[in-house]
């Protein structure tokens, strides 16, 4: 079943997204060579709690952190540990804010220092499909167009699209329906609607997009080791299009 936000959640939600996009805002300076992906867990736990919120990841179904940090080859929920980030890495930080009890979720492929060129336009081109995606976000097209825009995209850039992790709804939970692949055929699947909150989340693979999952039953890494990216807005579908509620200040 799909809930539709009203107005006065979409600000609360809205207000939690602002927050976690300040902590990107933060980690773009605090990530680099050197910096481990705990210290990195540390920051983000002691920036919420000093402004009042919390992470609502740690504990959601026996995930142990507030961050998933995914390095290189990595998709998602990597889990944060002691080693060094080196220069030339890249870096995955997702996270779900809880303020006043509304959540909102964003994750961003941060670089370690100077990065590669080829590592520099994948970030670039994941960055572009999720603008690309969010631009069909709106009331009376489909969830089919959202993955269209990204597939048709990234593909055409000579990328793969993640299969196995969708966007989502979000509200009470971090995840409830409708679920939004990356990939798909546009004027296919449940229409979008005013008040629908969700997350547009793609992963892209500069090789295959087959995964395997580390023993952790959690890390989902690139079968081929080629580098994966991520970049991850909550988005609100209102009457003109889609409110960015992560947005990041430049
Ligand atoms: N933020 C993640 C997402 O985008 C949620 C990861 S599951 C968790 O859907 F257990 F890590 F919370
Ligand atoms: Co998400």
């Amino acid at each position: 079943m799909i809930k539709r936000k009203s107005k006065r959640e979409i600000e609360l939600m809205h207000e939690a997204g602002k927050l976690l996009a300040g902590v990107h805002k933060e980690l773009r300076s605090f990530i680099k060579p050197g910096v481990t992906t705990m210290e990195i867990e540390k920051f983000v736990e002691r920036y919420l709690e000093m402004h009042g919120a919390k992470g609502e990841q740690k504990g959601y179904q026996g995930y142990e952190f507030t961050t998933c940090a995914s390095v290189n080859d990595e998709i998602c929920h990597g889990f944060p540990r002691d080693e060094k980030l080196n220069n030339g890495d890249i870096v995955t930080i997702d996270m779900v804010v809880n303020l006043n009890g509304a959540l909102a979720d964003s994750a961003w492929t941060h670089p370690v220092g100077e990065i590669s060129e080829e590592a520099e336009k994948l970030l670039e081109v994941t960055k572009t499909s999720l603008y690309k995606a969010i631009e069909q976000a709106k009331p009376g097209n489909r969830i089919g167009d959202i993955g269209h825009a990204i597939q048709s995209y990234a593909e055409g850039e000579g990328y793969s699209v993640v299969r196995d992790f969708t966007g989502h709804g979000i509200g009470e939970t971090i995840h409830e329906d409708p679920y939004i692949p990356h990939f798909g055929a546009a004027g296919k699947g449940a229409r979008l609607k005013e008040g629908m909150v969700v997350t547009i989340e793609p992963m892209i693979n500069i090789g295959t997009y087959a995964n395997k999952m580390d023993d952790n039953n959690w890390t989902a890494r690139t079968l081929d080791g080629s580098l994966s990216a991520q970049f991850e807005h909550t988005i609100a579908i209102t009457k003109e299009g889609a409110l960015i509620l992560t947005e990041q200040e430049e």
